[in-house]
């Protein structure tokens, strides 16, 4: 029986033509690993990747990504919990990023660019995160589209590179034990798990999940060098 919050809240579950890990992950994984890949990026992307590292270096405090950000709840709450640190929230969604209003404290921006091309690079200027967190990222749930998940993505060794303690969460178990297995693939050993009562929700699809009764997924990893 569904609560009322859960009644009212009403998301629905993700649906999938995937039962399984995609069959071609470690061959798509694998592809990447073994490609060095460069997009050309686009002049948002550069511009807001040239913020984020002017700040960084004035700043000289240690560097979290939160990849994903929506309207930059996650980010504001991460600066919170981590005063010692520099939080860079990133959305490509300038909607959603236009309803975190003013900024609440001086360790954390906001940028709208592709999360992709910025870890391209990051990965190339050497930078390294302290943590990397991957809330709820779009789930690209139809099979076909494994190439669009983050772990199928050709920048996923990019992504590796900028190493740091990474926290994926998702309310697609599949999408969380498919990255898993990717970053097991790729040698980083983490770790898979529901995640228990949330009393704080970090973001406003989390809030929305919860409300919904829908188990959270979680991956934590420390990326070894
Ligand atoms: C499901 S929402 C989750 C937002 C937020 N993390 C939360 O939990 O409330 C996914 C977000 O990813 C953003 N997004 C999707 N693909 C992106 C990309 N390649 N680069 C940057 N943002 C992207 C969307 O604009 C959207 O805000």
């Amino acid at each position: 029986m569904l609560n009322r919050a859960a009644k009212q809240a009403n998301s629905r579950q993700v649906q999938s033509n995937q039962r399984h890990l995609h069959p071609n992950l470690y061959k798509i994984v694998d592809r990447h690993l073994n490609t060095h890949y460069r997009a050309t990026v686009a002049g948002h992307n550069l511009r807001a990747y040239d913020r984020l590292q002017e700040q960084a270096q004035r700043d000289g405090r240690p560097l979290i990504l939160d990849s994903f950000c929506g309207t930059g709840r996650s980010t504001q709450l991460l600066a919170t919990r981590f005063p010692e640190h520099l939080v860079v929230g990133i959305d490509r969604s300038a909607h959603r990023l236009s309803k975190h209003g003013t900024l609440q404290r001086d360790n954390y921006l906001l940028l709208r660019a592709e999360c992709e091309p910025v870890w391209q690079l990051l990965a190339e200027n050497h930078i390294r995160l302290a943590h990397h967190y991957l809330l709820y990222p779009n789930p690209w749930p139809k099979s076909r589209h494994l190439q669009r998940r983050i772990h199928g993505h050709a920048n996923f060794p990019q992504l590796l590179a900028l190493g740091g303690n990474l926290e994926l969460r998702s309310n697609w178990q599949i999408y969380v034990e498919e990255f898993g297995a990717a970053m097991h693939h790729a040698g980083q050993r983490g770790i898979v798990a529901r995640l228990g009562e949330i009393e704080q929700p970090m973001t406003l699809f989390e809030k929305k999940y919860r409300e919904s009764g829908h188990p959270i997924w979680t991956y934590r990893c420390q990326i070894a060098p």
